[in-house]
């Protein structure tokens, strides 16, 4: 159990670095769908790193607002992401547009499984693997559609 929590606090971590790291090159954006979904997936990278702690400290009341508020910006993925919305400041895939139907199905299931975490969370089921899933959500989009980081 703790190892699994470890390792959803560790995805979290990179996750919200990764938030960080780039945070400074949101200016270079233009005004638009790709600067606004920088923007919300920064601030899905900030719950999901709340939600981390709350699973390394095990004190979960934060983890129900947390998974609400991913589960709210979830629904707004997809139309910020509009065909051919490339920029050289973007880690988009063409991929996304390519493969449509499965990018879809990435961010309705990330609808789901942050919902079932809430869910999960205030009924007080088992958190740890409800967040397991929503990250392993997270990691599967990003490992198909998102190009890595540079180094
Ligand atoms: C449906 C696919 C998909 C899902 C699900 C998804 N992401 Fe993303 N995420 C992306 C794509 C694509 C990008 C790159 C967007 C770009 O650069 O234009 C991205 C970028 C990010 C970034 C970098 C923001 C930036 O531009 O600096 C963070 C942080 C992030 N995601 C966190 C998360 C977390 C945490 C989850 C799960 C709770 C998640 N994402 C779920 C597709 C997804």
């Amino acid at each position: 159990m703790r190892k699994q929590w470890m390792g959803i606090v560790v995805v979290a971590g990179v996750v919200a670095g990764q938030a960080q790291v780039r945070a400074h090159d949101a200016k270079n954006l233009p005004p638009g769908p790709i600067h606004d979904r920088h923007e919300l997936m920064e601030g899905i990278g900030k719950n999901a790193k709340a939600i981390g702690n709350a699973l390394k400290s095990g004190d979960l009341k934060a983890v129900p607002e947390a998974a609400s508020a991913i589960k709210k910006d979830a629904a707004k993925i997809l139309p910020l992401f509009p065909p051919g919305s490339t920029h050289a400041e973007s880690r988009a895939k063409p991929e996304i547009w390519t493969d449509w139907k499965t990018f879809e199905a990435g961010a309705k299931d990330l609808e789901k499984t942050s919902g079932d975490l809430a869910a999960t969370a205030k009924s007080g089921g088992d958190v740890s693997a409800a967040a397991d899933k929503m990250f392993d959500n997270c990691k599967g989009c990003h490992e198909k559609f998102r190009v890595p980081e540079k180094k």
